[in-house]
């Protein structure tokens, strides 16, 4: 499978502080991949990295096979940016600022693509950037971004102050980026959009990347919690191996949480008394992300 971004121990120092530790991201071709983690966590600092706009100290980055500083001109014909705090030319109006942010991109411009995108976002052109509210400035930097006929999309939060309506009209972009064969790396706090969205994910804290996989796959890595009711009793039910936080409640209820690897022999163990009803709910993304930032060393 082709890559769109290639990193390989990217190491990122600010004077003595370490904001990135031998990174390792991949994207394939296609994906839509969800970069995540707390505040402070080197997300944005790996996306100035692959941008070009920082130069790593060690390590490499590559995006479409090529050297993420030495060649950023030629890369950047072929990406589109979107940061989470656009800071526009304040005399310019939106209108204007679409299409000088389309103008860097080289190529030529698609009108209606364009047009539909500014209606689809209910945007105003016409004013000046500085009379934007922030929702408004963040619908001219993604109007301009997914106006361009671009391979890879670079999302840095890129729908902080967008109401709910504009949130679910973004998400309808990436899907449809998604379908055209485009490539996405989306960095978000809303774990919900990245549910959404993502077909894999990298999990960044303290400048070092802590867990990457798909969604299945890292939910694996964590507990489901489960509700079942039996026709008798089942003793002994806490010490069985891979069950945690046991809750007994009236006529055979239990609600646990369970080690996914551990499925099959509590649910043979179980069926030895009649179960009568079950639901298994996987765990959230915020469910594994509050477990990887609580255990710094991950694991159950
Ligand atoms: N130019 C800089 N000079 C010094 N320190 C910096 C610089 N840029 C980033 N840092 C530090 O590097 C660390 C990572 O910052 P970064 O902006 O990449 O985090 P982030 O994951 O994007 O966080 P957030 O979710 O808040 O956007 C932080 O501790 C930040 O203070
Ligand atoms: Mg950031």
């Amino acid at each position: 499978m082709s890559k769109v971004i290639e990193v390989k121990n990217l190491t990122k120092s600010f004077g003595n502080f370490t904001a990135l530790d031998k990174v390792n991201l991949n994207v394939n071709k296609g994906e839509v991949h969800g970069f995540i983690g707390p505040n402070g966590a080197g997300k944005s600092t790996t996306i100035r990295v692959l941008l070009g706009m920082l130069k790593a100290d060690s390590g490499q980055v590559k995006v479409f096979d090529q050297d993420a500083w030495k060649q950023s001109v030629d890369i950047h014909r072929r990406i589109a940016y979107v940061p989470g705090d656009a800071n526009l030319w304040p005399n310019l109006t939106g209108g204007q600022t679409i299409d000088l942010l389309l103008k860097m991109h080289g190529g030529p411009v698609n009108q209606t693509r364009l047009d539909d995108l500014i209606q689809r976002f209910e945007l105003d052109p016409t004013k000046k950037s500085r009379t934007y509210s922030k929702g408004n400035r963040q619908k001219v930097v993604l109007i301009a971004a997914f106006a361009a006929d671009v391979d890879f999309y670079i999302l840095d939060e890129p729908t902080s102050g967008l109401d709910p309506l504009m949130e679910r009209l973004f998400q309808e972009l990436v899907f449809e980026a998604k379908e055209n064969g485009k490539s996405v790396l989306l960095s978000s706090h809303i774990l919900s959009e990245v549910e959404r969205l993502c077909d894999s994910v990298s999990i960044i804290r303290k400048g070092q990347i802590i867990e990457s996989g798909t969604l299945d796959e890292l939910r694996h890595l964590t507990r489901s919690k489960l509700t079942i009711q039996t026709e008798m009793p089942v003793p002994g039910l806490a010490q069985l191996e891979g069950i945690h936080d046991l809750v007994e409640m009236d006529d055979n209820h239990y609600q646990m949480q369970i080690e996914s690897q551990r499925l099959n022999a509590i649910m043979q163990h179980l069926s030895d008394f009649n179960l009568v009803k079950l639901e298994s709910q996987p765990p959230t993304l915020e469910d594994l992300l509050l477990h990887h930032y609580e255990n710094p060393q991950g694991g159950q």
